[in-house]
């Protein structure tokens, strides 16, 4: 299959080609989606197969104004119209009790439903313009760290989806943050720009599961499917130090060994000698989540390197989200320095 490279002019371009059951990768503030019809699930199927996705990981519906949620969900409570108010158009996802017209297909098998109207400008055009909600996966093979930029969709996805609209950089860089409205407390499923302290700021107690930041045992099931999945993985081993810069730089320069690299600060690099990629600065988590999933597609394509240290992030406000994604990428690998 031709993938056609779209840009931002090509709006209505993409929009017929979703209109017609194709699928498109579009631009959001966070990642790249690969949308299809949320309606259509024949579209919806070809999603599934491109990503090489399991069936049983539901997907996120896109709207791009909040009135569109109504036919989606069963109700609209009282919190998900605060959390609306609050913080959409933007990188929040409000997972409801689902209503009928939702296919089984975007569920999995649940009786939930997964929405989010994103911040983008192309990403609110192409669905205004398309008419009908999007589903939307983040467009990566599954397995590989999510897309921020051209480049990585067109590297796993090329030749297996219809089109890509490039629009450059996606500036928050890591997925949306999840919350479940369906547990008796609100749950945070997926941490990301949106912290837990903005979001109990607007609904009170917050809960995050403790999947989110711990190793699944092989037996329990996850309280949202994407959890016991592998994410992010680079083909590389990769191993967090936790610790402060004094303790990472001395670990690394005092156990020199060939073929291994790191995932450090800005500030980091010129104190090591081997090979690297910087994923922002210590002191600025939202710069780190830009740069993240960049860099573990860079260490995967350095040659000769079997092992990467990446330098551990702080584990609160947007660093969390940060964290979350890095120890899934290091298999939940991590030594206390
Ligand atoms: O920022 C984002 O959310 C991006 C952009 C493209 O919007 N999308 C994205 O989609 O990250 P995806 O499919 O890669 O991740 C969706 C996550 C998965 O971990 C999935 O298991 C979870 O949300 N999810 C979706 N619907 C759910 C539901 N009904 N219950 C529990 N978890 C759900
Ligand atoms: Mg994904």
């Amino acid at each position: 299959m031709e993938t056609k490279i779209l840009s931002a002019k090509d709006v209505n371009e993409a929009a017929e080609i979703l209109k017609m059951g194709g699928i498109v990768a579009i631009p959001t503030e966070t990642v790249y989606g690969l949308a299809a019809d949320a309606f259509n699930e024949d579209a919806i199927r070809k999603i599934f197969i491109a990503k090489g996705r399991p069936s049983d990981n539901p997907l996120i519906v896109h709207i791009s104004s909040i009135d569109e949620i109504y036919g989606l969900v069963q109700e609209v409570t009282p919190e998900a119209i605060k959390l609306a108010n609050a913080f959409w158009p933007g990188p929040l996802t409000i997972i409801l009790k689902k209503s009928k017209v939702i296919l089984d297909i975007i569920s999995g098998g649940l009786d939930t439903v997964a929405i989010r109207m994103p911040a983008h400008r192309i990403a609110k055009k192409i669905i205004k313009e398309t008419k009908t909600p999007l589903v939307a996966p983040s467009a990566n093979l599954s397995g590989r760290p999510s897309p921020t930029k051209v480049e990585h969709v067109a590297l796993d996805l090329k030749g297996k989806i219809d089109a890509i609209v490039d629009a450059g950089t996606c500036n928050i860089g890591v997925e949306s943050t999840v919350i479940s409205l369906c547990e008796k407390i609100p749950t945070v499923f997926r941490p990301g720009a949106i912290t837990i302290e903005q979001l109990e700021s607007v609904l009170g107690k917050v809960e995050f599961d403790s999947a989110v930041i711990n190793r699944l045992d092989e037996n329990s099931k996850p309280i949202s499917p994407g959890l016991k999945y592998k994410h992010y993985a680079p083909n590389v081993k990769l191993i967090i130090l936790d610790g402060n810069q004094k303790q990472y730089l001395d670990y690394i320069n005092n156990n020199e060994a060939n073929k291994v690299a790191a995932l450090c600060f800005e500030e980091d690099a010129k104190n090591l000698k081997i090979p690297f990629a910087t994923y922002g600065k210590e002191v600025d988590p939202l710069l780190q989540a830009e740069k993240l999933f960049d860099a573990l597609r860079k260490l995967d394509n350095m040659k000769n390197i079997d092992l990467v240290y990446a330098r551990c992030p702080a584990k609160s406000g947007v660093g969390l989200a940060v964290y979350n994604r890095l120890i899934r990428a290091a298999g939940f690998n991590i030594i206390n320095l």
